[in-house]
């Protein structure tokens, strides 16, 4: 393999997406959100009124389900069979479900396969939650992001009511909580720390200070 991969994993809400675009922008590396993957299906399970529960039909739904990237000058955006879900899937509603959605055994494995070949043969940096351990355990710089619950929580209720969203503090803080909870207890590919991953806690780092801190590591492993 002559692409260098680099995987960055974490808590929810930890900002591991912004430092993996700016890493992405600074080293001319493909970025892939594999979050916003998770939330796509989702958003087709919750709009297509899928019961989670029956492994048929999650099987069926999964074969009726495109995801693409298109690289924009502003963001990249997702597709869901074509349609532009940028923003839906960003909303609290799918946030309260994914979690639940990601434990299923079929997604993950559906998904975890597109991620594997998004990185194959291309310098690429990927955030998520298992990353580092599943995805790409062979993965030539792993971080692994924590921050303060609460400095978490306070910067995604701070993103969520800009967008105009209704929600409360709590409701945030729960959310984060119960997403932690479940994505660490999960049998399939819980979120676990690489034995190999170099932590970031950047509960009180600029996102310049993380992205020389990266890119400090990314210097000594090239
Ligand atoms: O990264 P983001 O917070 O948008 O991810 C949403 C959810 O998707 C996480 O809470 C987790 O349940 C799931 N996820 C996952 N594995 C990944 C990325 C995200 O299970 N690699």
């Amino acid at each position: 393999r002559d692409n260098f991969i680099i995987a960055i994993d974490g808590f929810s809400s930890c900002g591991k997406s912004t430092v993996a675009k700016a890493i992405a922008k600074e080293l001319n590396f493909v970025f892939v959100d594999s979050g916003a993957m998770y939330r796509a299906v989702t958003l087709y399970f919750l709009r297509n009124n899928i019961d989670f529960t029956n492994e048929q039909a999650v099987k069926k739904a999964l074969d009726n389900i495109h995801i693409d990237f298109i690289p924009n000058t502003e963001k990249t955006l997702i597709l869901l069979n074509g349609e532009d879900v940028s923003d839906a899937i960003r909303q609290m509603e799918v946030s309260d479900k994914v979690s639940e959605v990601s434990a299923i055994k079929e997604v993950r494995k559906a998904l975890v396969a597109q991620q594997q070949q998004l990185g194959a043969r291309r310098n690429i940096v990927m955030d998520g939650r298992d990353i580092g351990t599943t995805v790409f355990p062979d993965a030539d710089l792993k971080i692994f992001m924590t921050a303060d619950p609460l400095v978490r929580a306070n910067r995604r209720f701070a993103e969520l009511t800009l967008k105009g969203e209704d929600v409360t503090l709590e409701e945030v803080i729960e959310n984060l909580a119960h997403r932690d909870h479940i994505d660490s207890t999960r049998a399939e590919s819980p979120l676990r720390q690489a034995a190999d991953a170099i932590v970031l806690d950047n509960s009180h780092m600029t996102q310049e200070q993380q992205l020389q801190f990266v890119l400090e590591h990314y210097n000594k492993k090239k």
